[in-house]
């Protein structure tokens, strides 16, 4: 039950193919996307930088199936995320992507291993099994002497890594981040970057980050800028 999509011929594992994006509300209309196309490979890890309001974050959620664009498309693990129900869009989410947001969203009535539990439980695994592989990745994240505790009681830091932990316990193809370190200190950021690109080694999992972090931005295998609503590869530095 943990077939993956990967085009065979590629392994790419998303792909934005001339996204655009308009709002449209009370008659006014915002063109924030015109031109947003790239490929992820397997395993690579990309940074997408630009200025606020550029549309990074609107992006990344066209990208996630959590919003919808106007024109262009986007393929996830090899599907078509526009040509699905929202209940299969919902499946694809679940199976082939982690997000980790700026502010945490753990839930706050649950556990950090409650909380980590949760894409597992929600994807059918059983809950002896859900709680072993959650317990796992909380030890490997730090957070083996925190497993009861709730995100109040934990500290910033700990719950990104919480966070980091809960997007990566399905393995997916593929991980989402929105200024995932944007609210810790640098300790703390760099900490739970080499973490997560530790993980990402171990698991095998490609990473695209919205970050305002050069530092961070450069650990990636690839950058690319949003402008204007077009996005564009910067070349790497020889
Ligand atoms: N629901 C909406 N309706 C209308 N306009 C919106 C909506 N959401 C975002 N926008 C506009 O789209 C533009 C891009 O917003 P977005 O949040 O994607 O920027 P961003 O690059 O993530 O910025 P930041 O770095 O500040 O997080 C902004 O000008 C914003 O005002
Ligand atoms: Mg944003």
């Amino acid at each position: 039950m943990n077939e993956r999509r990967i085009d065979p011929a590629d392994g790419v594992v998303l792909r934005a193919t001339q996204v655009a994006k308009t709002y449209a509300e009370g008659g006014l209309r915002t063109e924030v996307l015109t031109d947003a196309t790239f490929s992820l490979q397997r395993r690579q890890s990309l940074a997408i930088v630009g200025a606020s309001g550029s549309g990074k974050s609107t992006l990344l959620h066209i990208l996630g199936g959590l919003d919808t664009l106007s024109a262009g498309k986007v393929e996830v693990d090899g599907r078509e995320l526009s040509s699905l129900s929202d209940a299969e869009r919902g499946r694809v989410r679940n199976r082939s992507l982690g997000f980790i947001y700026q502010f945490h969203h753990l839930l706050p009535e649950f556990t950090a291993l409650e909380n980590v539990c949760m894409p597992l439980l929600i994807r059918g695994t059983r809950i002896g099994a859900a709680r072993e592989q959650a317990t796992a990745l909380l030890e490997r994240v730090g957070l083996g002497a925190r497993l009861g505790h709730k995100p109040s009681e934990l500290s910033g830091g700990e719950r990104q890594r919480c966070a980091v932990a809960r997007a990566l316990v399905t393995r997916p193809a593929c991980v989402l981040g929105d200024e995932p370190t944007g609210n810790l200190d640098e300790a703390n950021s760099a900490q739970v970057y080499a973490l997560m690109l530790e993980l990402q080694q171990e698991i095998g999992t490609s990473f695209v980050i919205v970050t305002h972090d050069k530092h961070l931005a450069a650990r990636m295998d690839r950058t690319l800028v949003l402008h204007n609503g077009v996005l564009r590869e910067v070349p790497a530095a020889t």
